[in-house]
């Protein structure tokens, strides 16, 4: 199976580069990251706390898939309470299996798959013939999603969404279990100064060498 494992900090414009590398090359495409934002939003509407590491643990065991499909997941909320589960061991482990299985055997008979998240080039598909790590400055990466949800309608505020994307990079890049950072063999895509298109572009120019070196080799 051809995988294809793209990380980086929040909003740096991964998961839209994820889903055009997957429509390019018919691949199946999984967003690791609403893994645990439904995982974190389990625990909210449980009343629970998402530090627990044993309700976090029980929400990622029961985890049903359709649960991805929820529209709240896309929310600040859901995604503070999923940097603060996705920090605790248990619930890592717990969302292992999905991924490994997801990569192994992807859905429709893709050829293979595109994984975003943090940690998929180090730790749920070491092998990857080919991992991308899709950065960006923060100021540019919070007015991106600000504008993203102002565009969806919802209330927005630069200098919050600055603030949260902060915070969130802190304790992903802080934390014991699998902190966000580069895969030694990745390759660092600066967009800071690129559209969609030229992301996509730089983006080509490193996959598609990759993915052929690794069919010759078989
Ligand atoms: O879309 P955005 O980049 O804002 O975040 P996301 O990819 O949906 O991830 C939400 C949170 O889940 C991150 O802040 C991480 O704490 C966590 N996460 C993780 O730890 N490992 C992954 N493979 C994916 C997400």
């Amino acid at each position: 199976m051809t995988i294809i494992a793209i990380d980086g900090p929040a909003a740096s414009g991964k998961g839209t580069l994820a889903r055009r590398l997957a429509r390019q090359f018919g691949f199946a495409h999984l967003d690791t990251g609403k893994l645990y934002r439904a995982v974190g939003l389990a625990v909210l509407r449980f009343g629970g706390d998402p530090e627990d590491e044993d309700a976090a643990a029980d929400a990622a065991r029961a985890l049903d898939p359709a649960d991805l499909d929820d529209p709240a997941l896309a929310g600040d909320e859901a995604a503070q309470a999923a940097s603060q589960v996705a920090a605790l061991p248990a619930v890592r482990e717990a969302l292992l299996q999905f991924q490994r299985s997801f990569a192994a055997h992807p859905p429709d008979g893709a050829a293979g798959a595109v994984l975003d998240g943090r940690d998929i080039g180090a730790v749920i598909c070491p092998d990857a013939p080919v991992k991308l790590y899709v950065t960006a400055d923060v100021e540019v990466r919070a007015q991106r999603r600000h504008k993203e949800l102002l565009n969806r309608g919802a209330p927005s505020i630069y200098a919050r969404v600055l603030e949260a994307l902060q915070e969130r990079d802190a304790r992903d890049a802080a934390r014991e279990a699998a902190p966000m950072r580069p895969a030694d063999d990745a390759h660092v895509l600066d967009t800071s100064a690129m559209d969609p298109d030229e992301a996509f572009r730089a983006a080509l120019d490193l996959v598609e060498p990759a993915l052929a070196a690794a069919s010759e080799e078989g």
